[in-house]
């Protein structure tokens, strides 16, 4: 009886320290109602840039349901050299019953680019009401080549999302910090799902996870636990294995997950695999690291092969690397491991500590697989930048 109401008492005593702590305000659930913003000044015009990183996820996002809402939740690191760097000028115009913008690559009229803005500024729109007000030049460009194969919408719609988030704040400057990078993460995930988790943090979580109290499906949120040292300026060189463009793009292969015969299961699996790669990363033990990060990106090539159309992208050089990558560890039991995103590219993924002789393996035994022998040395980064 006694302790029962020591227990009550306990209890008591946590939620008001709880309730009072600075976490307790992020664990309030955000609806989407949350981010339909309503109070603005005027501004006539103004400029800003942002750059956002690419990010390579360990636990991947494969299938989702309608509003971009993921299917499982997934991890990523966050990079720090492949980026997108986008400029947003804006300026009022007289008219407010249409989107308008030009879109520039490099500097260049980019027409191609333009339906996929205006499917996202109309996803968009509910929350941010402004947007038709403001004629928009958008001029934006990647630190790695365009044809190198890697997927330039994750960093493109974050950079895009972070101006739009600072036209937000300039029109309503009462708008916290949280709520900044919550909603461009928000804003970026209608965009292209993987975006929401190049906003900030350097690793990222997005989609609900029990064990993950803060995390949500409807943006992506710093991983909450201790990163362990281990895993501090981890290293990830991209193997370009092929530039060319995909046969399918990955919103066709979401779309196959459903009425997949392994779908319910690989969700499951992505959850548990989650569970695990939590207590990894916070515990720096690299050899489980290594087992659920190869496990993961091979399944996702698995859900590739058996969707009903079945398609494969990886290439012959892809299994080469792979191939390679075990010999080298099981010879030298360096802890190095590949992953894979939807492509023939391989991510080599490894500790900081033994980056020059795991540079010299890829030099002498994995650039001969590379198209014109090109790879990219990144690190694990921060998340985007205002510049
Ligand atoms: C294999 O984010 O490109 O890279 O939401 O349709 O734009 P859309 O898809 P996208 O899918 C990325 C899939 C992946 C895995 C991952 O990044 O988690």
């Amino acid at each position: 009886m006694h302790d029962k109401k020591i227990l009550v008492k306990c209890t008591t005593d946590l939620q008001t320290i709880f309730k009072k702590s600075i976490f307790a305000k992020k664990l309030v659930m955000v609806s989407e109602k949350d981010f339909i913003s309503t109070d603005f000044a005027s501004i006539e015009k103004g400029s800003f840039q942002w750059s956002s990183p690419s990010n390579i996820a360990l636990v991947k996002y494969w299938g989702k349901k309608e509003n971009q809402i993921p299917a499982n939740p997934s991890i990523s690191f966050t990079l720090n050299n492949c980026k997108t760097i986008t400029k947003l000028d804006f300026s009022k115009k007289e008219t407010n019953d249409t989107f308008s913008f030009d879109l520039l690559f490099e500097g260049k009229p980019k027409e191609d680019f333009k339906p996929k803005i205006q499917k996202f500024f109309e996803r968009i729109e509910k929350y941010c009401p402004y947007l038709k007000q403001y004629h928009f030049t958008i001029d934006t460009e990647n630190t790695f080549p365009h044809s190198s194969g890697i997927a330039s919408s994750a960093s493109g719609m974050a950079a895009l999302s972070m101006n739009i988030m600072s036209l937000e704040k300039a029109l309503n400057p009462t708008i916290t910090d949280d709520f900044f990078y919550q909603k461009a993460s928000f804003l970026a995930r209608l965009g292209s799902g993987s975006a929401c988790r190049s906003i900030k943090g350097n690793v990222v979580v997005w989609g609900k996870h029990d064990e993950i109290l803060t995390s949500s499906d409807l943006f992506g949120v710093e991983f909450p636990s201790q990163l362990h040292e281990n895993f501090h300026n981890y290293q990830d060189t991209i193997l370009l294995v092929d530039k060319g463009e995909k046969q399918v793009s990955s919103t066709v292969g979401h779309d196959l997950m459903h009425n997949h015969p392994y779908a319910s299961t690989r969700f499951e699996q992505a959850h548990t695999n989650l569970s695990a790669l939590k207590k990894v990363l916070e515990n720096g033990n690299l050899d489980e690291f290594i087992k659920i990060v190869e496990s993961e990106a091979l399944t996702l090539h698995a859900m590739m092969m058996t969707s009903m159309p079945y398609f494969i992208l990886m290439k012959p050089n892809t299994l080469e690397i792979i191939n390679k990558i075990w010999k080298f560890r099981n010879q030298t039991n360096i802890p190095i491991c590949f992953t894979l995103d939807a492509g023939a590219n391989v991510h080599v993924l490894y500790p900081e500590n033994v980056s020059e002789t795991v540079l010299q393996f890829i030099q002498d035994e994995l650039v001969g697989y590379c198209q014109n022998g090109n790879y990219i040395c990144d690190i694990i980064g921060n998340g985007s930048q205002l510049m």
